[in-house]
């Protein structure tokens, strides 16, 4: 191997990233069972759905502001290109990108918005005998069990699209050989001809930035 075609094990995702991915993950997962469950454990429901909004905001700002490939501006490309990537799946023969490739980009920004209106309706939602969001006092009753269907209905489209997420992982893991999991748990990924590689964002503004998210979450807590 020359060093025009070296590959190295280079910083991808920072730990904001990996830990914004993480708690989502388990987030959601609670927020699941709890639902199911009902009664004396949706309380527990709506804390794991304040920390899923607050999640929400700190990647939306860190889509602005955070390092080089979690950045909105570096995964989310236009039609043109997003289609020749499928074309290119589809005949086995695409790329590999460090970041979020075209696909995999606008299924993140699908699954952060399905997250958004998961959490959103959810402050607003009502199960009409014990538990209702913060806010449903604040609309109508038409409108509180509107935005209570439309929690119900998104949930099963944001399982959805999880479920098409974790086959886009797999397909990169097992067919293609790539260890996107392990990038996603210590942050670093094969990188080939690195003479460029952009330095990952300071520690401080990630700290800045989560605490955004923090103060969220105890305002949503204390509604
Ligand atoms: C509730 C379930 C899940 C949700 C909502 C979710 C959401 C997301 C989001 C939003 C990202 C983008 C990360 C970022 O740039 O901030 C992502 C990436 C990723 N997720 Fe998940 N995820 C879920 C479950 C999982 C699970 C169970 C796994 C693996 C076992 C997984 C593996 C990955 C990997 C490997 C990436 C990085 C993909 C890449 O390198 O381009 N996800 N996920
Ligand atoms: C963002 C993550 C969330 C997820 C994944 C989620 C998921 C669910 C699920 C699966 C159910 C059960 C629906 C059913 O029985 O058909 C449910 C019900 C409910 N959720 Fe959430 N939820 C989230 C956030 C929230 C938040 C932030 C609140 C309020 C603060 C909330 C309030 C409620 C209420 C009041 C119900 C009962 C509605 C009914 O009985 O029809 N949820 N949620």
């Amino acid at each position: 191997m020359d060093a025009t075609t070296q590959t190295r094990s280079l910083p991808v995702w920072d730990i904001f990233t990996r830990l914004f991915h993480w708690s989502l993950v388990g987030a959601i997962g609670f927020a699941w069972w709890s639902g199911e469950e009902g009664g004396t454990w949706m309380n527990w429901h709506m804390i794991a759905g304040y920390a899923v909004v607050s999640l929400v905001l700190f990647r939306l700002i860190w889509g602005f502001a955070g390092s080089p490939y979690s950045r909105f501006s570096d995964f989310l490309r236009g039609p043109g290109i997003t289609l020749n990537y499928l074309k290119q799946v589809l005949s086995g023969k695409a790329p590999t990108y460090t970041g979020h490739n075209p696909l995999g980009g606008w299924m993140v920004l699908l699954l952060i918005v399905l997250c958004a209106v998961q959490g959103i309706t959810g402050l607003f939602a009502t199960d009409d005998i014990f538990t209702e969001g913060p806010l449903t006092s604040m609309v109508s009753g038409d409108t509180a069990s509107f935005l209570t269907s439309v929690h119900e209905i998104n949930f099963n489209i944001l399982l959805t699209a999880v479920g098409l997420h974790l086959l886009g992982v797999v397909y990169h893991q097992r067919l293609k050989r790539e260890p996107l999991v392990q990038g996603m748990i210590h942050g670093r990924k094969p990188v080939t001809n690195s003479h460029s590689h952009p330095a990952l964002a300071p520690f401080v503004r990630g700290t800045v930035v989560a605490a955004i998210a923090v103060a969220l979450f105890v305002l949503l807590y204390s509604l």
